[in-house]
């Protein structure tokens, strides 16, 4: 058997983990849905699925990882394998754990190269100059246009896809403490640097408007509260930005050290990635827009999509002040850390797959990951669509459906006591068994109430449209599906 590889050091396993869940989720996809919904409407929601759901299951993934790792397990497949005899059942339904965030790096790496390739073409002033219209983002919009166009993606669009397929190849050839863990160290100190400096800039844009920007957020609103899009959006958000439902934190949790607090670095993860997305994500793109468009435009910019905030009114504005460009090359290449700490723990699970259960050489394994996303990220490029079902299904139905599994099987399958035991090994804090029962059962009702939500308002919309590159996308996903779980089952005959 191969040596599996853990953490080098405390500072760099809380980077590493920090790297995992701060991603495009806190700085792109938070200021979104934040505007989409109204601001304050959103953030209540929000901030009861972070305690009930988020703190609990990351505690859990990284309690089970911890263990499964002991074992010689790190993809969820081995992990749920572990746990429940190798059942080939197991370790099918913990396939989805490698499957879902295999779906989602497919094109959240295209995406990550759009911010390389948008820093570098800042450098080098090749973006549009909006001083010259009445409104700032007239320049920009054609040219997102321009760049993602997909029946004729631009060149520079492929050639950054490219080095951003390349340059995470590198760094998980490197390995877990060589690769994700130094990059880890060098990019989360710079990603608070940059994420600082941009904040001040935004909040002090046209005389300190965008402090009211940030009001905004935080103004509660009680009536939507009553929509349950708004809770299941604030669920979803939460799944998305901790990295949780998916098994990319128990993948990073199998390379700890058998004797480590893994609640106190949980709550590390939690608190790092909700201070980034809060205060960092929630002080730029939107106070920016607040202070440059006013109040009434958020909602109507938001509208438009993920991509609008931060792809065309972000740059707009920032090229209209001094050294512009270099301000815009801040908040893209801030943008592009990190998504690249996060596209490096969403292939993870599927190299610890191909290492942990079907024996292969680190090389294969990263080689073979790296083909498989690299197809999936082309096809994002060039197939309308395939980026948003993608997004839809892993990024949204998956994570409520594997959250639950995750409850139901690690905490009440296995059982509260053996799973209680678990958690208060090497704890700094002990958890008294009450609180299992409480918060475990809340976090389960919670899901199932928000599935049922989820199915009677979203998915009867989905099956209403129809066209050939969906059933392509949907073809994709059902295949990766099938493909890892039969993988998962066939590779028991490696287990001694
Ligand atoms: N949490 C990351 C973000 O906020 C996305 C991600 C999900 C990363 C799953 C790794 C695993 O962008």
């Amino acid at each position: 058997m191969h040596k599996r590889e853990t953490w080098a050091s405390k500072i760099g396993l809380v980077f590493a983990a920090a790297g995992n869940a701060i991603g495009l989720g806190n700085i792109l996809r938070f200021p979104s849905k934040v505007a989409l919904y109204g601001g304050g409407a959103f953030i209540i929601p929000y901030f009861i699925s972070l305690i009930v759901l988020g703190i609990p299951l990351m505690i859990l993934e990284w309690v089970i990882g911890r263990y499964a790792g002991s074992k010689g397990h790190g993809s969820m497949a081995g992990i749920m394998g572990e746990f429940f005899n190798q059942s080939s059942l197991a370790r099918a339904v913990g396939s989805l754990g490698v499957t879902i965030p295999f779906l989602i790096v497919c094109y959240y790496i295209y995406i990550e190269s759009w911010t390389l390739g948008f820093a570098i073409l800042s450098i080098f002033h090749k973006m549009p100059h909006p001083v010259h219209s009445s409104d700032p983002q007239l320049a920009m919009m054609p040219f997102l246009d321009f760049y993602r166009n997909y029946t004729r993606p631009c060149l520079w669009a492929i050639v950054f896809l490219i080095i951003t397929l390349c340059i995470n190849a590198y760094l998980l050839y490197k390995g877990v403490v060589k690769g994700i863990e130094f990059t880890a160290k060098i990019g989360i100190p710079l990603l608070f640097l940059m994420g600082i400096i941009l904040s001040i800039v935004s909040l002090s844009l046209n005389h300190w408007k965008g402090l009211e920007g940030l009001c905004f957020i935080f103004k509660p609103n009680f009536n939507k509260l009553l929509n349950p899009q708004v809770w299941v959006e604030a669920a979803g958000q939460i799944f998305f930005t901790l990295s949780l439902a998916m098994g990319a934190i128990a993948t990073y949790a199998s390379y700890v050290k058998e004797n480590e607090d893994v609640l106190k670095i949980g709550l590390y993860t939690a608190g790092l990635n909700e201070f980034v997305e809060i205060v960092i994500g929630g002080s730029i793109a939107i106070p920016a827009a607040f202070a440059i468009f006013g109040a009434s435009s958020i909602p109507t910019l938001a509208n438009e999509g993920t991509f609008r905030l931060g792809f065309i009114s972000m740059p707009a504005i920032l090229m209209s002040l001094p050294f512009g460009w270099f301000l815009s090359f801040i908040w893209f290449f801030l943008l592009f850390i990190a998504a690249l700490t996060s596209s490096l723990a969403l292939t993870q699970p599927l190299i610890a797959l191909f290492e942990d259960e079907m024996k292969w050489s680190h090389n294969k394994a990263v080689s073979i990951a790296v083909l498989m996303v690299s197809l999936g990220a082309f096809l994002s490029a060039f197939i309308p669509e395939f980026l948003d079902e993608l997004d839809f299904w892993a990024g949204t139905l998956f994570l409520i459906i594997f959250g639950f599994i995750e409850i139901f099987a690690f905490v009440w399958l296995f059982g509260v006591d053996s799973f209680h035991k678990e958690l208060n090994k090497n704890a700094f804090l002990r958890i008294p068994k009450i609180f299992v029962y409480i918060f475990y059962s809340l976090s389960l009702i919670f899901i199932g109430v928000l599935f049922y939500f989820w199915a009677i308002v979203k998915f009867p919309q989905y099956f209403s449209h129809m066209s050939w590159n969906l059933i392509v996308a949907r073809i994709f996903i059902v295949v990766c599906v099938l493909l890892l779980a039969i993988a998962s089952i066939r590779s028991k005959k490696f287990l001694n």
